[in-house]
């Protein structure tokens, strides 16, 4: 299908950003063996492609606003439009040198999201959604994974860690969710999490304390890979708490299941 106008921006400026965090990439590892590490160099690194993205989106649609990881909320004239960016989302792996990070993009329209773009640029894999019109990765269609049965099924999730979220709660939440199923992941980039549930690659997918930046491009992603997404109360309020439970409907049924059951 071919592409909208407005996909093609996020597309561009998704791809452009891309290329500068390759370029720094390839610095990390030289950096990796310094006893001070490449801490400040991944933060300059995540700024430049931050502003990559902002300056292609805002060439293109002057008047929509922002929300942007690093540099927060721009209000734009135009009221209606809002542009939700992650310029690197995987900075954890990034920082190490694991070769597992992305872009993501999203574009909201009278707070609904209607377009999302997911790019990793190292393995050169762009997923791409529209509202009502499919989601891909690449020129391929996607569509969320067939397996009805937990015991089958490859789980991602994220884990909180030093100074961030409830470590009680994931704890026990694994305790639920470990032996039901054929694995547990925990990738480090929650937009990669979520494109892999839109392709299949994992069955299904739960994390708290998140932020729209995190998964406003990959909701979207999953519902058009006739995928289902929602907290774990089972609302559409991800982008206010934060909470994602996602899955085809009978894995993310199941999944929503046995994390209400370790909330109790
Ligand atoms: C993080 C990643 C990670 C998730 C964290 C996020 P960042 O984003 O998505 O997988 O567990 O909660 O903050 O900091 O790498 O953009
Ligand atoms: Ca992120
Ligand atoms: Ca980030």
């Amino acid at each position: 299908m071919a592409r909208t106008a407005i996909l093609n921006v996020m597309v561009q400026a998704a791809m452009k950003a891309g290329r500068s965090l390759v370029r720094d990439f390839g610095e990390v590892e030289n950096l990796q063996v310094s006893r001070k590490g490449p801490g400040d160099f991944v933060s300059a690194a995540d700024r430049r492609a931050e502003e990559i993205i902002r300056a292609e989106l805002t060439k293109a649609r002057p008047t929509y606003g922002l929300l942007m990881e690093e540099s927060g909320e721009t209000p734009g004239e135009d009221g209606q439009h809002r542009w939700i960016v992650d310029p690197l989302d995987g900075t954890t792996n990034f920082l190490h040198g694991i070769p597992v990070f992305a872009i993501s993009i999203a574009l909201e329209r009278q707070g609904q999201i209607v377009a999302g773009v997911i790019f990793n640029p190292v393995m050169d894999e762009l997923y791409t959604a529209e509202r009502g019109r499919g989601a891909f990765v690449n020129d391929r269609r996607l569509r969320v994974a067939a397996r009805t049965a937990l015991p089958d099924s490859l789980i991602g999730t994220g884990l909180p860690f030093l100074g961030r979220g409830d470590h009680g709660r994931a704890l026990k939440e694994l305790r639920y969710v470990m032996p039901e199923v054929a694995g547990v992941r925990r990738i480090g980039a929650a937009a990669l999490d979520l494109a892999y549930v839109a392709s299949g690659r994992l069955d299904g997918f739960w994390e708290h304390n998140l932020n729209p930046w995190d998964i406003a491009a990959g909701i979207l992603l999953i519902r058009e890979a006739g995928g289902y997404v929602s907290d774990i109360d089972g609302k559409d309020t991800m982008l206010e708490t934060g909470s994602v439970v996602a899955g085809n409907e009978f894995i993310k049924a199941q999944l929503q299941k046995l994390l209400k059951s370790a909330a109790e």
